[in-house]
């Protein structure tokens, strides 16, 4: 059996900065803060000054980061929030959560993210039926590509609905130069170790340009606190991020900037070494990726997956079945004729590994073995 490559690798990342993260542990470890201790609001600063605007609030993880503004707009019973349907779980858990409808949107054929045309197509439809109040729309940075953001804030502001950018896989992308939040009222962001920016655990923030809302959020993230301790306002969560992790993520952060140029290389590589004979990701001159998956789509997935892990070379699947149509996820509605891109996208698409530390003897190894299944090419 052939030794497989790295999907992605975590242990070349720690041969880099390892020794700095360990530091930074050991010193939350001494200081015994291991609750909202210093470095929480010291990475706070630092998510909000990388992204370039707004306020970062870090919480438990990229679940919360959604679920916290929703919560805090008061979004429930009755209403309605449009999402894809080819995205993680937590894209319409949330919504579901907070007691509202998840309403599914079909996904651009190129990027993987939310189509303008089903959004608008999808907002008539629940606005004629009269049945739900159309409140917010979740657009995925999905793969780590900015969604259309000025088409789908247009749609937004035109029907007076908040706008989350779910950058759970896309913090630190950019369009125009712009993050996500540029155009959304807030960008959420999940520290899973797997994720570009990820920490030895569970961990999410959201970030948002509005003071209010901010201080909203905040009182959310700790079970709806009032003004005093003990004093509580509203309902909320238990959704604080370990001053341990928050130490972790200060390390990253600064190498962030630098990881996603790395990727980028890996990334034009594949691009190099595919060329017209495979359907790879395309980025947009204007956008920056942080290529938090890169896939490419084949007909004969079962065979192309078997070819490539005989040449040691692992892949997965995100995502293999849309969300709608897994059970819990069923009962609700979806855009006017229906999601035929993300379905044809669920069972075409492969992701190849793609990390920052890639070796160009590991990335050439992935493009002879795509290149060398024929089917690869249809
Ligand atoms: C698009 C998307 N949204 C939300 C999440 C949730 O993040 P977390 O796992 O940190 O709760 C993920 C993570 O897998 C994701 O990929």
């Amino acid at each position: 059996m052939t030794d497989m490559i790295p999907f992605i690798d975590l242990k070349a990342q720690r041969g880099r900065i390892g020794a700095r993260i360990d530091a930074a542990i050991a010193k939350v470890l001494d200081d015994g803060r291991y609750i909202l201790g210093p470095e929480v609001a010291e990475l706070e600063a630092g998510l909000a000054r990388f992204n370039g605007e707004g306020r970062a609030l870090s919480c438990a993880n990229g679940t919360d980061a959604i679920l916290i503004p929703l919560m805090a707009w008061g979004i429930g019973p009755g209403d309605a929030v449009f999402v894809p349907s080819f995205t993680f779980a937590s894209t319409a858990e949330v919504v579901v959560l907070a007691g509202a409808s998840p309403v599914y949107v079909d996904i651009d054929p190129d990027t993987y993210n939310m189509s303008p045309a089903s959004l608008a197509a999808a907002i008539d439809a629940v606005i004629a039926k009269g049945e739900l109040t159309p409140r917010a729309v979740i657009a995925v940075d999905l793969f780590g590509q900015p969604a259309d953001y000025p088409a789908l804030a247009k749609l937004a502001r035109a029907h007076d609905l908040k706008l989350i950018a779910d950058g759970a896989q896309g913090f630190g992308c950019t369009l125009d130069g712009q993050s996500s939040l540029h155009w959304a009222d807030v960008l959420t962001v999940s520290f899973y170790p797997a994720k570009p920016l990820g920490c030895y655990g569970d961990g999410g923030a959201v970030l948002c340009k509005d003071d209010a809302l901010y201080d909203l959020m905040k009182s959310v993230r700790v079970h709806g606190e009032g003004k005093e301790r003990y004093e509580y306002a509203r309902i909320g969560l238990n959704s604080r991020l370990d001053t341990i992790q928050a130490a972790v993520l200060i390390e990253k952060l600064r190498v962030f900037g630098e990881e996603i140029e790395m990727r980028q290389r890996v990334a034009d590589r594949y691009a190099a070494g595919f060329g017209n004979q495979v359907n790879w990701p395309r980025v947009p001159d204007n956008a920056q990726s942080t290529w938090a998956q890169y896939t490419i789509e084949v007909a004969d997935r079962d065979g192309f997956r078997a070819h490539l892990a005989a040449k040691g070379v692992p892949s997965a699947i995100y995502y293999p079945i849309p969300l709608h149509l897994h059970e819990p996820y069923a009962p609700y509605p979806v855009a006017p004729g229906g999601l035929p891109v993300t379905e044809a996208a669920a069972h075409r698409v492969v992701s190849l590994p793609m990390h920052p530390d890639m070796s160009d003897a590991h990335i050439d190894q992935v493009i002879e073995a795509v290149l060398s299944y024929p089917a690869a090419h249809s």
